[in-house]
């Protein structure tokens, strides 16, 4: 069997946890790859709503399987705090929630880099969510991080004692800020505890045993393409591959076992932090679709920026993830809209184009729209796509042809039942 992936085309926020919890029934092990609690992934059932950042958006379905990915990194405190909600909720996790020995840890110490480098950068801040993300990743990839597996080892406490050492170093080249070190660390040396009696496995061996014996596989991306480390607006990016490249680094599987590529748009766009975004709207219609949309962040409760959907930029990152089928998302959004718009070219530099340029935060880029139609009527009880009126029907044919992929799923509304198939 293959993995298949679901990945948000945007900057993050497509609505991944509601398709994930959506199409979990039909997978064996749902998983998370990168990112750590940077990410939320809202759930919505039975009148419940639940916030995931670390945790699979699979947790809710009896018999799925959850996996931490390697590739995710993990703070303790956030962990403890998001099970002790499945708790209160009787969720049966410990057997199904699993967690790679090789997933990186969050420190402290990570969080303050986080917080003391932003404040440095004044205006030119990325607009971090402050999880101590950048940090971790770069001590990752500087071969001095802590991973679950190291729990397991006598000498734990000194290898966390060394790594911080090093961080209060660093901290030294940034003005200071207001960090309670000691706080932190009781609480997270405490929930620590967690992980510890959380079922370890190689990941890596995990899956792909599993994939031999005919499991599915889903795999459940965090943030969005466009905040990918190597192909987003960088550096107004975070510091994983969101794409679907980073599956297999994440996990521990070959390309070659990469199966559907399910790519999540919302019917317009949003950004949350620092950046470009050309398409984006500084007017009453960007207010209506922040209110209407309920676009504030769900892990920092940040409002979020609010734009037309921009088919350069999707085009861009279908390409990127080798997308086999999109689902388009928050369509009820528009609902009371008079005229929808969507960016179907960009001029730059006095030319026509479709393609992104080197450096969207230097390029002046002129979005050319083309405006539809609106439906003025609520989606409600609407089960099929050919129940839809013909004016979002309309919309969502156009992106189809514009973007040449499939839009095989629509949402609409948060709630788990609110999905048209087609
Ligand atoms: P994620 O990070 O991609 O999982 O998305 P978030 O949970 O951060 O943000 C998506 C928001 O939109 C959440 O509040 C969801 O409950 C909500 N949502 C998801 N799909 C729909 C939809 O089709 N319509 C509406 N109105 N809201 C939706
Ligand atoms: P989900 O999985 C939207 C953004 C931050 C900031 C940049 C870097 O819910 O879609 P970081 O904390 O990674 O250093 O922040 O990336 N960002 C997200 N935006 N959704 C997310 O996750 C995000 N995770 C990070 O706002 O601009
Ligand atoms: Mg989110």
């Amino acid at each position: 069997m293959a993995v298949d992936v679901i990945l948000g085309l945007q900057w993050g926020d497509e609505g991944k946890g509601k398709i994930v919890d959506c199409l979990a029934e039909e997978y064996d092990i749902i998983t998370r790859f990168q990112g750590g609690p940077n990410a939320g992934h809202t759930l919505k059932f039975g009148g419940n709503k639940f916030v995931l950042h670390t945790v699979p958006s699979g947790i809710f379905r009896e018999g799925q399987i959850n996996l931490i990915g390697n590739g995710v990194v993990i703070d303790p405190i956030t962990l403890h705090k998001e099970i002790l909600k499945l708790e209160s909720a009787n969720i049966d996790y410990q057997d199904r929630l699993l967690v790679s020995q090789k997933t990186h840890l969050i420190l402290p110490t990570h969080r303050w880099l986080d917080a003391a480098a932003e404040a440095a950068k004044g205006k030119a801040k990325i607009g971090s969510t402050l999880k101590g993300i950048g940090p971790t990743y770069m001590d990752k990839t500087g071969r001095n991080g802590l991973r679950v597996g190291d729990l397991a080892h006598d000498n734990f406490k000194q290898k966390y004692e060394s790594l911080k050492a090093k961080h209060l170093t660093l901290l030294k080249l940034y003005p200071e800020i207001d960090f309670d070190l000691k706080e932190q660390e009781e609480q997270w040396f405490t929930y620590l505890s967690r992980l510890r009696n959380m079922k370890k496995v190689s990941g890596e061996y995990y899956i792909n045993e599993a994939l031999s014996q005919g499991k599915k596989v889903l795999a459940e991306g965090a943030q969005g393409s466009m905040l990918d480390v190597d192909f987003g607006t960088y550096p107004f990016v975070t510091s994983s591959n969101t794409i679907a490249s980073g599956v297999c680094n994440g996990l521990g599987v070959a390309p070659s076992k990469i199966g559907e590529v399910i790519g999540i748009t919302k019917a317009y766009c949003t950004r949350v932090g620092s950046g470009p975004f050309p398409t984006e709207l500084e007017d009453e219609t960007g207010e209506y679709l922040r209110m209407e949309g309920g676009e504030f962040g769900a892990t920092t409760g940040r409002p979020r920026r609010c734009g037309w959907i921009d088919i350069p930029q999707l085009k861009y990152t279908i390409m990127l993830n080798g997308v086999t089928q999109l689902v388009m998302t928050k369509i009820d959004v528009l609902n009371k809209l008079e005229r929808i718009k969507a960016a179907t070219t960009y001029t730059y530099d006095n030319q026509k184009t479709n393609v992104l340029p080197y450096d969207l935060n230097t390029v002046d880029i002129t979005p050319e729209y083309t405006s539809f139609p609106g439906w003025k009527k609520s989606l409600d009880g609407i089960e099929q796509f050919e129940q839809l009126p013909a004016e979002a029907r309309q919309y969502i044919k156009a992106m189809e042809e514009h973007l040449n992929v499939p839009i095989k799923m629509v949402s609409t509304g948060p709630e788990r039942v609110k999905l048209i198939r087609r």
